[in-house]
């Protein structure tokens, strides 16, 4: 695998000459000059219908962008990641992720070893786990069956579970309410247990490394309550870990047989359909959580298999450089139009900005060049009524990927959300000219609506908000989210750029503890502990 500059390659310097070109072509006239743009780039895959035709492509730039995919060599890391290739050059790992979800007996070496049968035995622990939670036959120290799951876990280890669990709402088990708790400011945990009956209460500690304070921290409060209410030896009757660092996890009073195992060669926000996804099989059960698998597993065929051109995630992949590179954005709105699909943005803005906001190629070298951009967004129904206006009168561009499920409640409530979701991608495309407002607006108001339009937008449908569709789009962002890596030679698997930070909290809790601050620190942060420090002596300790 050779990771290199982007823009040293002719593919760039050709699509910097057709951007200039791109400039004052509007995507207005490309749509009137082609009616059959829609079913030119859009294509459906896996459940899933993604429609690229709102894009700034003209005949000339899908080809140029393919060049650079070429160039850059996707192909070959795409055959790296599949073969369990160390990806993840800078902690010398692979990435496997795929071999997960794959059903078949196909081998998935790492450092030589086939992994595939170890995955497939976890996998049948941890379902069988789900099962007997489910059935009842696994039930707490006092006999009660489990009525409440609380997942403690944050970043991958929540919000792939999180969203997921969120999104099939309609698959749930009966008389199992799992809840999640990531922050530590013990109020998400005190919420989770407000109503928890202890006799009936199961935590599942999801942590690949079992060190992250507020993982742990939190776990430490819950176990502490349940000592409280059953004692010491309902400990191992009440906790489950899904963790690579099994020893802290039995030291920490787990169970052996309970203890469900993550490799190092899964990354965090790649690992929902790893044992992390525990807590997805005791809300909808084993067979929805398998569901998830074979509709990732979908998408991974088809992004191993697919020619480039026709290739979902490549051609996502790419539009990401084009827009972030080409056209200089610095932002992307991922708006689910659909209640269920609220998290979403929550997981993919991890596993986008964690994978690729970086500044250093994976050979070390300084990027000169766009990355990631900032990936937010949120219901689009709601974000119709906070942030769209930005997105469609401000100059600053943002590009703009719709998620919509086009099954679900009442009719006539998905044809609000449909007719809204499409109405938005459609106002960005076309904008609103003075012309089109004058005939029938006071002169002093036509600058204030016009919509400059000519904005990008991607829109994916969703034939059906099944589990196996909820798979394909996870499977889908994972690879996007990769090529792009690829694309700007980046390691999108690893994220030094938090451990500084958990660094210094580190040291700050050392001079809270001491009660000042440490001698050396900026004026700002001495400031700011004093003032905690003087609030904390007045609080109730
Ligand atoms: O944010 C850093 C990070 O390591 C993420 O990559 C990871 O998903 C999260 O913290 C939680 O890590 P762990 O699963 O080891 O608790």
């Amino acid at each position: 695998m050779i990771f290199s500059d982007p823009t040293t390659t002719d593919a760039w310097a050709a699509l910097t000459r057709h951007r200039v070109g791109m400039a004052s072509i509007n995507l207005r006239s490309l749509f009137e000059q082609d009616p059959g743009r829609f079913d030119r780039l859009s294509w459906s895959v896996a459940g899933l219908t993604v429609d690229l035709s709102k894009q700034r492509l003209s005949d000339e730039t899908l080809p140029l962008l393919l060049d650079l995919a070429k160039a850059m060599d996707v192909e070959g890391h795409r055959a790296a990641l599949f073969a369990g290739e160390n990806v993840n050059v800078t902690e010398d790992r692979a990435a496997l992720h795929v071999a997960l979800r794959d059903p078949t007996d196909r081998a998935y070496l790492v450092d030589g070893d086939d992994v595939s049968v170890q995955i497939k035995y976890a996998r049948g622990r941890m379902l069988g786990f789900a099962e007997q939670v489910i059935s009842g036959q696994r039930s707490g120290h006092t006999g009660r069956r489990f009525d409440q799951v609380i997942n403690i876990g944050i970043g991958g280890s929540d919000l792939g579970p999180r969203s997921a669990v969120t999104a099939l709402a309609d698959h749930l088990v009966p008389d199992l309410t799992v809840s999640f708790v990531a922050t530590v400011d013990n109020v998400a945990l005190q919420d989770a247990l407000a109503d928890a009956n202890a006799e009936r209460t199961l935590f599942v500690v999801s942590s690949k490394s079992f060190t992250t304070r507020e993982t742990m921290t939190n776990a430490g409060h819950a176990k502490q309550w349940l000592v409280d209410a059953l004692g010491e030896a309902a400990v191992a009757d009440h906790f489950v870990a899904v963790t690579a660092a099994s020893d802290a996890a039995e030291a920490f009073g787990v169970s052996a047989d309970a203890i469900f195992p993550l490799w190092d060669w899964v990354g965090g926000r790649y690992s929902v359909c790893s044992a992390i996804g525990l807590s997805v099989a005791l809300a909808c059960g084993p067979t929805v959580f398998e569901r998830i698998l074979a509709g990732a597993h979908a998408m991974d065929q088809h992004f191993e298999t697919a020619p480039l051109d026709q290739n979902l995630p490549v051609l996502m992949g790419l539009l990401s450089v084009w827009n972030q590179d080409f056209w200089r954005t610095t932002a992307l709105a991922v708006l689910p139009y659909d209640h269920r699909l609220r998290l979403l943005p929550a997981h993919f803005q991890q596993l986008m900005m964690e994978s690729n906001g970086k500044g250093v190629r994976a050979d070390g070298e300084d990027v000169s060049f766009r990355t990631a951009p900032i990936v937010f967004g949120g219901s689009g129904a709601e974000s119709q009524h906070s942030f769209m206006q930005q997105i469609h009168q401000s100059p600053m561009v943002v590009p703009v990927e719709f998620v919509v499920a086009l099954d679900g409640q009442g009719e006539d409530d998905r044809d609000i959300l449909v007719a809204n979701a499409f109405a938005q991608s459609e106002a960005l495309m076309r904008g609103l000219s003075a012309e089109e407002i004058s005939q029938n607006s006071a002169k002093n108001l036509i600058a204030h609506k016009a919509c400059p339009g000519n904005r990008q937008s991607t829109t994916i449908l969703l034939e059906s908000l099944t589990p196996e569709t909820f798979g394909a789009l996870i499977a889908l962002y994972e690879h996007r989210t990769f090529v792009e890596g690829t694309l700007w030679g980046l390691n999108s698997f690893d994220q030094w750029g938090v451990e500084f930070g958990k660094a210094l909290a580190s040291s700050l809790l050392t001079d809270l503890a001491a009660g000042h601050a440490d001698a050396g620190r900026d004026s700002s942060t001495v400031g700011l502990l004093n003032a905690y420090l003087a609030t904390r002596s007045k609080s109730p300790l």
